[in-house]
């Protein structure tokens, strides 16, 4: 027997407790000092540790989309893990990967048709920047090497991801990161679109800063990569018309364009990704977190026929792309992510977004008159509350309303003093009654 003590159901506690675990993301001391565990999930809620019961207002991560502690998923890990725990996937396979890549090509739109695979969404966009510039050398235009990313971006934390992103605090640490990079502005814009309901009139021309970096850089840019729905920022939406525009300049100047899906991919807008929804298709299309409802890590990225055929060239025994993980299409996760599908299709939840984006967005829409609400933003099943910064404590008011939230029985996101919800796709109305009303009570103890 091991003398360890269990810290596991601990509830209060000594940060000492805790000290071991470098919390990711996360103010680790205030957090040790003040935790907020769950150790249980079914459904729309976690159970914490004090056994309460909490409205999961924020899906896992942006992940758990059918929600927590499905059978079919469970039940599909179980036999999986028991008939083949891992198999290699270099110059091996094993029949999981190839079948799951089928059905995911079937749901995705226009001919992005080939899947890579990963194991989280920073390695998604990983491989897809490497794809990207690989296609172009592999083309004879190798001098195109620059990548274009975008203001307020978040594509991850691994180097590539962090060089294209566009989050100050997620960049600055970290050295030079890659060189060739440049950014396009970012897309929110209070002064003009404040309470839009839906996608912002205002501000589709920013997409012409691409021509202009283009005029700078010439023939070097390899690929502009964006988020349809910036999600970690704080919830940023495209102005109308500005995703297309963007397809238009990168066409016209030889560009690929990635969308990162990594959370609008599998249903988040009412759709099952964001291209279809706007009706933009990308070259190359990054997800995650959704495909296997967020139970086993796994990424996979979306490929285009011509982006694949461009490798596919030379003699057939060399090796296309050198690239891949260990873990690239487990079994386990293959495994996860086909019972997840059949979840998806089952209950329609890959567009059921659609059916409540209009009762979320007028519940959501109906706190704009509480206190400190400066911008309230919103799509498919996305909501955003921006609130004023109390003077001299940027990041606080939204880290309060968390706090307040989950005293009261809802857990939200909070980046800085932006407030973000993107609950299950399996909420009903009285949940989202329940989590607004919840987030009501917390806006009006704010000070
Ligand atoms: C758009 C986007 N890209 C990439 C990532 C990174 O995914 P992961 O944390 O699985 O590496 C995230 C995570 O939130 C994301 O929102």
């Amino acid at each position: 027997m091991s003398s360890q003590p269990d810290t596991r159901h601990e509830i209060a506690g000594e940060r000492t407790a805790r000290d071991a675990y470098w919390m990711p993301f996360t103010a680790n001391r205030q957090f040790k000092d003040n935790p907020r565990l769950l150790v249980g999930a079914e459904g729309m809620h976690y159970t914490t540790a004090d056994g309460r019961s909490i409205l999961d207002g924020q899906a896992g991560l942006w992940c758990v989309n059918a929600g927590h502690g499905r059978e079919p998923i469970i039940e599909a890990v179980q036999r999986q893990i028991a008939e083949m725990d891992f198999a290699p996937s270099f110059n091996m396979g094993h029949p999981l990967p190839f079948e799951f890549a089928n059905r995911l090509v079937a749901l995705s739109p226009g001919d992005l048709d080939h899947v890579f695979f990963t194991n989280s969404g920073s390695e998604s966009v990983d491989t897809a920047l490497k794809i990207a510039l690989a296609y172009h050398r592999v083309r004879g235009e190798g001098h195109r090497m620059r990548l274009i990313g975008r203001e307020k971006g978040y594509h991850g934390v691994n180097f590539g991801g962090t060089s294209v992103g566009g989050l100050v605090n997620n960049r600055k640490y970290f050295g030079l990161l890659l060189g060739g990079v440049d950014h396009l502005s970012h897309t929110l814009d209070i002064g003009r679109n404040a309470f839009t309901c839906g996608l912002p009139e205002h501000g589709a021309e920013l997409a012409d800063e691409l021509e202009r970096l283009v005029a700078l850089h010439g023939d070097t840019i390899a690929a502009v990569i964006v988020e349809p729905v910036a999600g970690s920022a704080g919830v940023i939406l495209p102005p109308k018309g500005y995703l297309q525009r963007l397809r238009e300049i990168c066409d016209a100047h030889g560009i690929l364009l990635i969308f990162d899906e990594v959370i609008t991919g599998f249903g988040r807008l009412g759709a099952p990704f964001a291209a279809q929804y706007f009706d933009v298709l990308p070259d190359i299309m990054t997800t995650a977190k959704g495909l296997t409802n967020g139970s086993i890590p796994m990424g996979a990225v979306f490929v285009r026929r011509h982006v694949y055929d461009a490798f596919m060239q030379g003699a057939e025994a060399n090796i296309e792309l050198f690239h891949g993980y260990t873990y690239s299409g487990h079994p386990v996760a293959a495994a996860a992510g086909l019972a997840t599908l059949d979840v998806y299709a089952e209950e329609g939840l890959l567009t059921r977004g659609a059916e409540l984006a209009d009762y979320w967005a007028e519940k959501l829409h109906a706190l704009r008159d509480l206190p400190y609400v400066r911008d309230i933003r919103n799509l498919g099943l996305i909501g955003g509350i921006d609130l004023e910064p109390r003077p001299g404590e940027a990041g606080r008011r939204g880290y309060e309303l968390h706090c307040a939230c989950f005293e009261k029985g809802a857990l939200v996101r909070y980046t800085g003093d932006i407030v973000a919800m993107s609950p299950p796709l399996i909420v009903t109305r009285e949940q989202i009654d329940e989590l607004v009303d919840i987030l009501a009570q917390g806006l009006r103890e704010l000070r």
